[in-house]
């Protein structure tokens, strides 16, 4: 599967927000990744529907929407509406993850389950077949520029034993932390969407972040 790196704009500059886009595109990232917090699943208010729509007139990268929200059922439609290409809900807050993750895909996005670094990935087993990607979180969400928390690359490796071992092929993403120093670990372990905030935005030259970041994993 190709390696995909997915810029988290929760760490750009707001105020230039369409150069941003603009310099990580130069760099040839291939998602944006847009960070959804309502205050309640995690301790931080971020961006909601109205920055979607923004964002799809601005690029033509798909836009990879993580909800950390606790009812995520009641905004799938706006934010596909919006624009998202794909949609990650929480595990933590899914009573229904089946009638969820089949919205999402009937909705004409790509279904994504995210995990907590404490959710046992056994929670989302039995869904598996309805996924399109499973986001691994490497953080506790809630901010960017948090430390990789270094039990992630045992629980990717696991992800991918636990999809290849029901004949699946979902992408792997992980979230939080990512950056040139881990980045090969956990593409070693079976990750192919890399997640990157401050690794990518709070470097001053935004387009060879990107490519620093792919050239890590990639080893090359
Ligand atoms: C964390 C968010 C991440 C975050 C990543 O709660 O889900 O997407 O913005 O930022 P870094 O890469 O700085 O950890
Ligand atoms: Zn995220």
């Amino acid at each position: 599967m190709t390696l995909q790196i997915a810029p988290s704009i929760l760490a750009a500059d707001f105020g230039h927000l369409a150069d941003e886009i603009r310099l990580i595109e130069t760099g040839g990232a291939d998602l944006v990744h847009v960070d959804v917090m309502d205050g309640h699943f995690v301790p931080n208010l971020t961006m909601g529907v109205p920055v979607v729509s923004a964002l799809r007139r601005l690029t033509a990268l798909p836009l990879d929407v993580h909800l950390m929200i606790e009812e995520p059922d009641r905004y799938l439609e706006a934010f596909v509406s919006a624009g998202a290409s794909m949609i990650s809900v929480h595990a933590e807050v899914c009573r229904h993850l089946h009638r969820t993750l089949s919205r999402i895909r009937e909705l004409g996005a790509r279904a994504s389950v995210a995990v907590n670094p404490a959710t046992p990935l056994a929670t989302v087993a039995d869904a598996a077949h309805l996924i399109d990607n499973l986001l691994v979180m490497c953080v506790n969400p809630g901010f960017t520029g948090q430390t990789f928390i270094p039990e992630s690359t045992a629980r990717v490796a696991a992800a991918r034993a636990l999809l290849t071992s029901r004949g699946l092929s979902a992408s792997i993403e992980v979230d939080g932390g990512i950056g040139p120093d881990n980045a090969a670990l956990v593409v070693g372990a079976g990750a192919t969407i890399l997640v990157a905030g401050a690794s990518i935005f709070h470097q001053a030259d935004r387009p060879q972040a990107v490519r620093d970041l792919r050239a890590a994993a990639l080893g090359t």
